[in-house]
């Protein structure tokens, strides 16, 4: 078995590579491609806040994408859009990061409690009213039944105001603190429990343009005597490596002397200045930039596996996991919702893709990857939602978040794939193709042909597998040695048009749809992905 598999891996491999670009076909079956998901090679649990949420006062995210107010005429919860509930629900969201971002290193959380709340000029110029603060935020984290995390401001308050703002969410009420008590007259007198606790965000950037150094005293001072209770255990996550930026993440581990975080964040967009990248618009863009925007989301896998060695050099035992706290692609304006939305963008198909592939990634690593953020949620770059006043639409991004859900809390398997792999046509022509990051700028010159990766729970076996080519399906042999399947279903989002999305007049333009699985003859299954497709199977395990 273990020998006619590695053979036709073989074959398939080297067919692949000789007919690179042109119509495939191999000897013996119609299959172009094949994955084989192997069950006696588990990687590690794939931590469920892997598919967690960010929003930031920034734009038009919290301001009319989370809080519409209570006064509203657009449905909501206390305030909170239900729209934006009831989506985040929908994908078992296990996680919710806030205030930022950028905008956390000049968030003073005192201007948000309390009846009194102050109008602040605040990220890119915007007026802030302070009307979401910390217990808006507690109770969008409640009604969606995720985690909150939060970011503390390291460059423009001192540590003591991260202590207290970690007292006022965690002190128990009734033990005589002063801040658990101003909580509870505040309206919640039950702790909040926040778990997750960012120390400064981006402080090689916005967040004070620091060195490793200076940063990783400015952590030591910040987690050094932090406040702790003992229902809730306190996971703090330090900022890590602007995407591939190896120097940073192996100076970083060095200057910590020993004060490592639960997580090292670490943000990877995928296109940056469109001018500089040429990776198009959100919805304006040529095939060669649709393929290397797709080849540059790959990048991810060389982000991971940098920052974990880097790190590990003072991290022997990988006690740090990596947080990928913000990910996405990042277009220009041509898509802003509304002039005030600062960086809302428009998702299509494109993005779906880059969504499939870079979940594979996540699960191939599920073992160094403890939480992961999408940026950002809604009303910004990759978002699920896009809302203003009233209407509100799920992006095809939001389908690829209900496609993975399953694979939350399961094994992920070692998968492998043969397929026709795709030329990068403007890599290979220009050296630059990274993102709005640092070391990653060398040029990913082809992409796979398929993206996939498996995971396991109880007797259920989750699939998923992106097909980026944009015109050709692929037949796939889909093999599970050792494994005796009983049944599958399947659910797949394409679209005939790379550049389609959903709009507030059209919807459900993009959307999953079921689809047919043949039936599995000797733990083997052919299956056609559509091109430009991601597809979720899900099988029984005999
Ligand atoms: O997500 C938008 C911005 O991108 C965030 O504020 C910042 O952390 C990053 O540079």
């Amino acid at each position: 078995m273990q020998t006619s598999r590695r053979a036709f891996l073989a074959s398939a491999a080297a067919t692949a590579v000789a007919l690179r670009g042109a119509k495939l076909l191999t000897a013996q079956t119609s299959a172009e491609a094949s994955i084989t998901v192997l069950a006696d090679e588990p990687i590690a649990t794939i931590a469920p806040e892997v598919q967690g949420h960010f929003i930031e006062q920034l734009g038009g995210v919290v301001y009319d994408g989370v809080w519409v107010g209570k006064n509203s005429k657009i449905p909501n919860v206390t305030g909170i859009r239900k729209d934006f509930i009831d989506t985040l629900r929908a994908v078992n969201a296990p996680v919710l990061r806030w205030p930022g971002g950028c905008f956390a290193d000049s968030y003073d959380w005192r201007d948000g409690i309390g009846p009194k709340r102050p109008q602040r000029t605040a990220f890119w110029k915007q007026e802030d009213a302070n009307q979401y603060g910390t217990h808006e935020f507690m109770h969008t984290c409640r009604a969606i039944g995720c985690e909150p995390y939060l970011a503390a401001d390291l460059r423009s308050l001192p540590a003591r105001d991260f202590y207290q703002w970690v007292e006022y969410c965690n002190a128990p009420a009734g033990i005589g603190n002063d801040l658990a008590a101003q909580r509870s007259a505040n309206g919640d007198k039950e702790p909040f429990n926040v778990k997750y606790w960012g120390v400064g965000n981006e402080s090689w950037g916005c967040g004070g343009d620091q060195t490793p150094e200076e940063y990783a005293g400015e952590y030591r001072r910040f987690a050094n005597w932090l406040p702790t209770y003992p229902q809730v255990q306190t996971s703090l996550v330090a900022c890590g490596p602007n995407g591939d930026d190896i120097d940073w993440s192996r100076r970083l581990a060095a200057g910590l002397r020993g004060h490592l975080p639960w997580g090292l964040s670490t943000h990877y967009y995928t296109s940056g200045d469109p001018a500089k990248f040429a990776a198009g618009e959100a919805i304006d863009f040529t095939l060669p930039q649709f393929y290397d925007l797709l080849a540059r989301a790959s990048i991810m896998d060389r982000v991971i596996t940098d920052a974990w060695s880097a790190f590990g050099e003072n991290d022997k035992n990988h006690h740090t996991k990596l947080v990928i706290d913000e990910w996405g692609a990042w277009y220009g304006d041509s898509t802003r919702l509304a002039p005030k939305y600062n960086l809302s963008q428009q998702i299509t198909l494109r993005d779906a893709l880059h969504s499939g592939i870079t979940f594979d990634i996540f699960h191939r690593h599920a073992d160094k990857i403890g939480m992961a953020n999408v940026a950002q949620s809604i009303n910004c770059l990759h978002s699920l939602m896009l809302a203003q006043d009233d209407k509100f639409v799920r992006t095809p991004v939001f389908h690829v978040f209900r496609l993975y859900m399953a694979h939350q809390g399961g094994t992920s398997l070692r998968t492998e794939v043969v397929a026709p792999s795709i030329q990068n046509t403007i890599a290979q022509t220009s050296p630059v193709g990274g993102a709005s990051t640092v070391g990653s700028t060398a040029a990913q010159k082809t992409l796979s042909g398929l993206s996939a990766s498996a995971s396991r729970k109880g007797n259920t076996l989750t699939l998923s597998v992106t097909n980026p080519h944009h015109d050709r399906p692929l037949t796939t042999t889909i093999s599970f040695p050792g494994l005796g399947m009983r049944s599958a279903s399947a659910e797949v989002l394409t679209h005939t048009d790379i550049h389609a999305h959903n709009t507030f007049a059209e919807p459900n333009n993009v959307t999953r749809k079921p689809a047919t699985v043949a039936a599995i003859a000797n733990s083997t299954l052919t299956h056609t992905f559509p091109a430009a497709s991601i597809t979720t199977i899900s099988f029984s395990i005999a």
